[in-house]
């Protein structure tokens, strides 16, 4: 049930940008999507690292963790992906409303998902990353073993195997992960990243 008698209280709390201006950054969310193994964590993890390194306060959400705490209610069906992602969002919102940057790492599979986190967060703060490495090459990777899986029916909704993975339209920045090393990509993400979030 919806909750009614809800009254933000908008005039007496302080703002985004007061918070902005504490912590000297734009709080803007950086929303990394692509398939299972296409770099997606790897790279922003050490994205985060080196904005750290830089004086910047961010914060990580990543697929397998919300899954384990926050959204351990959800499986892969295209409902609970959809559910998954707009929780994902509205956390993400809340960190920039307090001044914080926010890498997100989601395989986020279709269009229609992205566009929701895209309009939760509001086009101004939202900037898509695609990590973008072929099928073929994320199934070679195989990390977490889980394509092995998926092509032996033990997964039956893995996303690049029985479910799609719709490629980024417009997106911010595109990284070709099968073409670029990851201090490369690093370096290529860290750029972009970094003409966003100075005050
Ligand atoms: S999303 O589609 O809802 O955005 P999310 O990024 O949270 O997915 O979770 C994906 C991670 O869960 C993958 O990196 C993989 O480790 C794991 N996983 C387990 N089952 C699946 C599945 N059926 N499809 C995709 N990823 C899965």
């Amino acid at each position: 049930m919806k909750a009614s008698n809800i009254f933000p209280v908008f005039d007496r709390t302080l703002r985004q940008d007061d918070k902005e201006r504490l912590l000297n950054q734009r709080a803007q969310v950086f929303w990394f999507t692509g398939l299972s193994g296409s770099g997606k964590s790897t790279l922003a993890i050490e994205v985060e690292k080196q904005l750290y390194n830089k004086g910047y306060l961010t914060h990580l959400l990543d697929g397998d963790n919300i899954r384990s705490g926050l959204n351990g209610d959800l499986g892969f069906s295209e409902k609970d992906r959809t559910e998954n992602i707009r929780r994902i969002a509205e956390v993400a919102k809340l960190f920039t409303d307090a001044g914080i940057i926010v890498l997100t790492s989601f395989v986020s599979p279709t269009v229609a998902i992205r566009e929701q986190a895209k309009q939760i967060i509001t086009s101004k703060k939202y900037h898509e990353i695609f990590v973008n490495a072929s099928l073929e090459v994320c199934e070679k990777r195989d990390v977490k073993g889980l394509y092995k899986k998926a092509r032996a029916d033990e997964i039956l909704d893995f996303t690049g195997i029985h479910q799609p993975f719709e490629p980024s339209e417009n997106p911010f920045l595109e990284v070709k992960t099968d073409q670029l090393s990851i201090n490369e990509s690093t370096d290529l993400i860290l750029s972009k990243i970094l003409s966003l979030v100075k005050y």
